[in-house]
């Protein structure tokens, strides 16, 4: 599904992340670890296309984001890899409904308010179909972050430091709704963190 060869990525001429081999399968959930600093979320930003590594290669079902062009690389992303961001990146001002159906549209989809609700009643945030994330505690803006990872049912879901704001039960509840969404929609799972309380749910593991 994932495998990642020879990396390394470079700013200002500093190694800040580099990563010999790596491979990850749909069937095993992995957790990328690693104190702060040590490349975790620039590791998930080269794995989904964002980044352009130095050197080394990183496929994707066999493919190579950084040989294709930008608007296919952009195609590619918004319909095979969900993304739950560091910092969300939910649009504030609109309101949950209307946050997945931009996820839908600009991956280039077809409108479909069905798998939206079906979504957001398996994450039990129905009732927060239609409020702004603005007003959302921290752990139900993640849920809803999660939902829109998972609603193009994409091969892959990237989390990064989904759990470090959250208290011991929304943490739990979290990384259950991480692997219990990737194994409902057959995608593998990547999840970064520095969050020693997740470590022994995953038993695939990359220390950076
Ligand atoms: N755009 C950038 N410009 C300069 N340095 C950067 C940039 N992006 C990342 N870095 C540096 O690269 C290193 C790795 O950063 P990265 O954000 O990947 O770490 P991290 O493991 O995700 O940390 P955290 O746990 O705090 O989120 C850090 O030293 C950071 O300062
Ligand atoms: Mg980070």
């Amino acid at each position: 599904m994932l495998a990642i060869e020879g990396l390394r990525h470079d700013i200002g001429g500093r190694t800040v992340l580099r990563v010999e081999r790596w491979e990850v399968s749909a069937s095993e959930p992995a957790l990328v670890l690693g104190p702060s600093g040590s490349g975790k979320s620039t590791l998930l930003n080269v794995i989904a296309g964002l980044i352009e590594p130095t050197t080394g290669e990183v496929r994707l079902q066999g493919r190579a984001l950084t040989a294709m062009r930008p608007a296919e690389r952009d195609r590619f992303r918004g319909q095979r890899i969900g993304l739950v961001p560091q910092r969300l990146h939910l649009i504030e001002v609109i309101s949950v409904r209307d946050n997945l159906r931009l996820a839908r549209r600009l991956a280039g989809l077809p409108a479909d308010d069905h798998r939206i609700d079906a979504v957001l009643a398996s994450l039990g945030i129905s009732s927060l179909a239609d409020a702004r994330p603005a007003n959302l505690s921290v752990g139900e803006a993640q849920r809803v972050a999660v939902g829109r990872a998972v609603l193009n049912q994409p091969a892959i879901v990237l989390a990064d430091e989904p759990t470090s704001a959250l208290d011991d039960l929304n943490c739990e509840r979290v990384i259950t709704l991480l692997l219990d969404q990737a194994r409902s929609c057959g995608a593998a799972l990547v999840v970064a963190t520095h969050d020693q309380r997740i470590a022994g749910r995953f038993d695939r593991q990359l220390r950076l």
